[in-house]
C-alpha cells in the first residue's frame, strides 16, 4: 500500500472529541488515564505525567490552557537541538524590507520541487510583532508533494492551518485530525506534529500567531449561538506511535524564536497514551459557519464573519481575526451588495480557499484560490472597477453567493513582507490596475 493510500486508511472514520475550549479527556488505552488525580505516584501503565502549559500558571481560568499527557517517554528524555537551516520559514520581527503602503498581490505559489514535505514547503509571506515577544502573526503558505517524516513543533505560536488544495492527515501528540480544503485546523503552540497528504499535492496557507491564543469572538446582540458554534470543533482523541524497546530514529524539529533546531531521538514523540485538558489541536469545517447579515440594507462591517479571533489587552482590539466569507444570501435593498470601499486601521491579508470571492473578478491574474493580497494599514481598497459597475446596476433581488470560500487574516499591526515575498516572481506587477477606470461620475 502507497503511503497515500496507508494515510487515507488511517482518515477514515477519525473519533473526534467536540467542544471548544473546554476540558476534553482521552485514552487509547483503557486505564491508561489517571482518575482523580494528575500525577498518582506512579502514573499507570508505566506511563509518564507531563503538563503542557500554553498559558502561564496563574492567568485567570478564563484564558488558562494546560494539558496533562501520560506517555511512553517523557518529553525531557531528548538530545541537544542543533540549528537547521530555517529554509524558506521567517519571523518577526521581518525587517527585510520596509512596510509597504502599497496594495499587493500573489498568485498561488509555484510547485514545490520533488520531495517537499509540509515543513520543508513553508513560505513565509510577512507578518508583525516579534515572536520572543509573543505578540503580532506571520503569513505564511505551503506546498507539497511529500508526507512528514520527520516531527515539527512550534514553540513561537500557535499554527492556523487553511488547506486551499489536498487533505491532510495531521498526528499530533493528543491524537489525528483530518483537514480537507474547506476546512481549518489549529495546531497550539508546542504540541508536535507531522503532516501527512491524503492527495498527491497540498497547498494552503497557514496564521501563525505569536499572541493569545485564538478563542471564539464574543456574539452580544447576536446572542447565545451563531458564527462558530462551539460544538462544531473537533479535537482528536488519544492515539500514539510506539517502536518497542527498540526505538527508532525519529528527527524532531522545533521552531524556537524564528530559528528551526533539530534533534533525532531515538523513538516517536508522538507517544501518548492518553491525556486531558484544553491545550488542544482542533479542526473546523468552514461550511458549518453560521452566516449572519443584513436582512434590511447596507451589510454590516466584515467582522461580523470572524471565525476566530486573537484578543490583545484593548478590549474589541485583536491580535489577528480568522474571517471566512462563506456561501450566504445577500438580500439588502437600496444596498450596494459586495464589499464596500474602504480603509483600514487593521492591515487584510486575504486568501481564498475555492471559487471567487464577491469583490473581486478571478481568472488569471486576478484573485485566484492559492493566492492572496494584502492590503495594509489605511491602504484604499474594495470592489474593482468591473465588480463596482456590475453591482452598482444589479436587480436587486436576493440573490445566493454561493460560488466561493475567501477568508482573511486581519491583523492590528501592518504586515511587513518577507524579502522572498516582495522579490517573488509571483507576485502580482499592475495590482493597482484593477481600480483603474473607476470614472468621475459627479454631475452637481
Ligand atoms: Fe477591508
Amino acid at each position: 500500500m502507497s503511503g497515500i493510500e496507508q494515510a487515507r486508511k488511517t482518515a477514515e472514520g477519525l473519533a473526534y472529541s467536540t467542544g471548544f475550549g473546554n476540558e476534553h479527556s482521552s485514552e487509547a488505552v483503557p486505564g491508561a488515564l489517571p482518575i482523580g488525580r494528575n500525577t498518582p505516584q506512579r502514573a499507570p501503565l508505566g506511563l509518564y505525567a507531563e503538563q503542557l502549559s500554553g498559558s502561564a500558571f496563574t492567568e485567570p481560568r478564563a484564558h488558562n490552557r494546560r494539558s496533562w499527557l501520560y506517555r511512553i517517554r517523557p518529553s525531557a528524555a531528548h538530545p541537544p537541538f542543533v540549528r537547521t537551516d530555517n529554509g524558506a520559514v521567517r519571523s518577526a520581527p521581518f525587517t527585510e524590507t520596509v512596510p509597504d503602503p502599497n496594495r499587493l498581490r500573489w498568485d498561488p505559489l509555484p510547485d514545490p520541487a520533488p520531495g517537499t514535505d509540509f515543513l520543508a514547503g513553508l513560505w513565509t509571506l510577512g507578518g508583525n510583532g516579534d515572536a520572543t515577544q509573543r505578540t503580532g502573526m506571520a503569513v505564511h503558505l505551503y506546498h507539497a508533494d511529500s508526507s512528514m517524516e520527520r516531527v515539527f513543533s512550534d514553540s513561537d505560536g500557535e499554527l492556523l492551518i487553511v488547506p486551499e488544495r489536498g487533505a491532510l492527515l495531521v498526528r499530533t501528540e493528543l491524537g489525528m485530525l483530518r483537514a480537507a480544503p474547506g476546512e481549518v485546523a489549529l495546531i497550539p503552540r508546542g504540541v508536535r506534529f507531522r503532516v501527512e497528504l491524503l492527495d498527491a499535492t497540498a497547498r494552503g496557507y497557514v496564521c501563525e500567531n505569536y499572541g493569545r491564543p485564538f478563542v471564539l469572538p464574543d456574539l452580544g446582540p447576536i446572542g447565545a449561538n451563531g458564527l462558530a458554534n462551539a460544538r462544531d470543533f473537533r479535537a482528536p482523541v488519544a492515539a500514539y506511535e510506539d517502536d518497542g524497546d527498540a526505538g527508532r530514529p525519529v528527527e524532531v524539529v522545533n521552531k524556537f524564536c524564528g530559528n528551526l533546531w533539530s534533534a533525532t531521538y531515538d523513538h516517536s514523540p508522538l507517544d501518548v497514551v492518553a491525556w486531558h485538558g484544553n491545550h488542544v489541536p482542533y479542526v473546523y469545517d468552514l461550511r458549518r459557519f453560521n452566516v449572519i447579515g443584513s436582512i434590511s440594507y447596507d451589510h454590516p462591517d466584515p467582522s461580523v464573519f470572524t471565525v476566530l479571533t486573537s484578543p490583545s489587552d484593548t478590549p474589541g482590539l485583536a491580535g489577528v481575526d480568522f474571517v471566512v466569507f462563506a456561501p450566504r444570501w445577500l438580500v439588502g435593498e437600496d444596498t450596494f451588495r459586495p464589499p464596500y470601499f474602504h480603509r483600514n486601521v487593521m492591515s487584510e491579508y486575504m486568501g481564498l480557499i475555492e471559487g471567487a470571492y464577491d469583490a473581486k473578478s478571478a481568472g488569471k491574474g486576478g484573485f485566484v484560490a492559492g493566492g492572496g493580497s494584502l492590503h495594509n494599514m489605511m491602504s484604499a481598497h474594495g470592489p474593482d472597477r468591473e465588480t463596482f459597475d456590475r453591482a452598482s446596476a444589479a436587480e436587486l433581488k436576493p440573490q445566493k453567493i454561493d460560488d466561493g470560500l475567501a477568508f482573511m487574516f486581519e491583523t492590528r499591526w501592518p504586515v511587513t513582507a518577507t524579502g522572498q515575498a516582495a522579490g517573488a516572481g509571483h507576485l502580482q506587477r499592475g495590482y493597482d490596475d484593477v481600480w483603474e477606470g473607476l470614472s468621475r461620475n459627479f454631475r452637481p
